[in-house]
């Protein structure tokens, strides 16, 4: 079954117990928590200690996707900080992506690549049989709220027909409407922020999402 990640990027901060609660209430399986450091992406969001104040509040499993230049450095501050799934990008500058897998594995933390919407998936062929799963960005890294690419849907397919068997997430715009087409493509994991945190039922939009999705699975038609 499908499982959805509400993204805490579109949360109220102000009111961040009542925000994971909500969503944890409303059925999501994971939360997802965009780590962004103003370098590998121009935006800033939050750091280990966030992490880790959320972990002693909810029991959902923290997917945190690190849009960081030095993910080797920041696994274990991520790691002691609660952080079940780690997604590095495969763009970061001066990556040796095996190292941090290597380094994730050892931390306990199931290791997990993300890729840009404009990289080729060949970058990740080699890495594929490491990988607990891989995020495919639907839209340029960097703020949410931002329109899904369609272009993507294709890619996921692709990911299949390399062999990838693991978890692929979709993160980026995803609603009830665009979440059927990578869910028949092959999607097991939607990441979803204002979808369901600009809704102010977000037990409902998660279950529309779910819903919408349902149809879709195991490559039936939407
Ligand atoms: C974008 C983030 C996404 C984003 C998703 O850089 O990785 O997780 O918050 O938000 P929506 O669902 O609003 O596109
Ligand atoms: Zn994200």
């Amino acid at each position: 079954m499908v499982r959805i990640a509400p993204s805490l990027l579109s949360a109220d901060f102000t009111n961040l117990r009542g925000e994971v609660a909500d969503v944890e209430k409303g059925g999501a399986d994971l939360l997802h928590l965009d780590v962004m450091d103003g370098n590998f992406v121009p935006n800033i969001t939050f750091g280990p200690p966030l992490v880790k104040s959320i972990n002693g509040s909810t029991d959902m499993i923290l997917d945190c996707h690190l849009m960081i230049e030095d993910p080797l450095f920041y696994a274990k501050p991520f790691a002691d900080a609660g952080a079940d799934w780690i997604s590095f990008h495969i763009e970061a500058s001066g990556l040796d992506a095996d190292q941090v897998i290597d380094r994730l594995l050892e931390l306990g933390v199931k290791p997990s690549i993300a890729i840009n919407p404009d990289t080729t998936l060949y970058r990740l062929k080699p890495l594929l049989d490491r990988l607990y799963m891989v995020l495919v960005m639907s839209v340029f890294p960097g703020f949410g709220g931002q329109k899904f690419i369609p272009e993507v849907v294709p890619r996921i397919k692709e990911l299949r027909d390399l062999g990838f068997e693991g978890e692929i997430e979709v993160d980026g715009g995803i609603d009830a409407v665009t979440a059927p087409h990578v869910v028949e493509a092959g999607a097991t994991v939607l990441v979803a922020g204002s979808a369901v945190f600009g809704n102010p039922d977000r037990a409902g939009a998660i279950d529309a999402i779910r819903a919408a999705a349902a149809p879709a699975e195991n490559g039936a038609e939407a």
